[in-house]
């Protein structure tokens, strides 16, 4: 297993999609709500490695939009469990110097939620050693048709034009603007698929899917993502050696 100290080329941003809690907690016959609990866990240890790796963002997949038709009161326990997690890691992210984000629907969060979170974002501002993202009522879709709906009002009020518009615009009105894109997705749980998530930012990031449900996303789990990243070649849709003398180029 590599120490902290021999992992080169680390991803700056790494995303995770955390699934699985609920078959770990029916595998021990426990409520869903037990898994969720232990999930929680997860993230404080996970998020601790990659302050402690040097890692830049990580954005998590916490609640998706299409969560919110999950029966009510596991809804309802999520939503709880979203403030206490806030209120519980406050000091740590200050500690840490990790500053809080999220991306989402986030006016349909009860408002408890809401406010614990706003709080917790203003408070860890001027944080500059990691952010911590949280997708919370996050779809990649209507992430997308919000941006579109930004674009078109923009032309209307005659402040952008529709030829301006390309990529980085477009990018610019999405939840993520000014951050980079993920270079690794983590997906627990062993499902291939994105349950719509960060579908525009993610054409290239590198996909590592694992059978670990997330309560069992150990250090040493993140670890071995870390190290399968490291063997990939990026090649964003070059060939190998146009790819290498491009990161001659640059340095890196
Ligand atoms: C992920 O675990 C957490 C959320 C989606 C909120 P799941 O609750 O989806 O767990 P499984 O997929 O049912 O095992
Ligand atoms: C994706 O997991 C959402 C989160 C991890 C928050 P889901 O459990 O909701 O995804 P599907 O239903 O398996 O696609
Ligand atoms: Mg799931």
């Amino acid at each position: 297993m590599l120490i902290s100290s021999e992992l080169t080329k680390l991803p700056a941003h790494v995303a995770i999609i955390m699934d699985g809690n609920g078959r770990w907690a029916r595998k021990r016959g426990l409520p869903r709500i037990m898994g969720h609990r232990a999930g929680v866990k997860t993230v404080r240890s996970t998020v601790r490695c990659a302050r402690e790796l040097g890692i830049s963002v990580m954005t998590l997949y916490a609640f998706s939009q299409e969560n919110w038709g999950r029966p009510p009161d596991e809804v309802g326990a999520l939503m709880d469990l979203l403030v206490e997690y806030l209120r519980q890691e406050l000091d740590e992210m200050l500690g840490n110097r990790i500053s809080l984000r999220a991306i989402g629907d986030l006016q349909r969060l009860p408002e408890e939620a809401r406010l614990v979170l706003k709080e917790t974002i203003e408070r860890t501002a001027g944080n500059s050693e990691m952010i911590l993202n949280l997708a919370l009522s996050y779809g990649g879709r209507s992430e997308l048709a919000r941006a579109a709906r930004r674009l078109a009002e923009e032309c209307l009020k005659g402040r952008l034009r529709p030829e301006e518009i390309d990529e980085d615009v477009l990018a610019d009105r999405l939840y993520t603007s000014g951050l980079p894109d993920p270079d690794l997705l983590i997906r627990t749980s062993g499902e291939y698929r994105l349950s719509n998530f960060l579908l525009f930012q993610a054409a290239y990031s590198e996909l590592y899917i694992t059978p670990v449900l997330w309560p069992d996303f150990s250090r040493e789990e993140f670890m071995k993502a870390l190290e399968e990243y490291q063997k990939r070649e990026r090649r964003f849709g070059l060939i190998s050696q146009q790819h290498l003398s491009s990161c001659t180029a640059r340095g890196s």
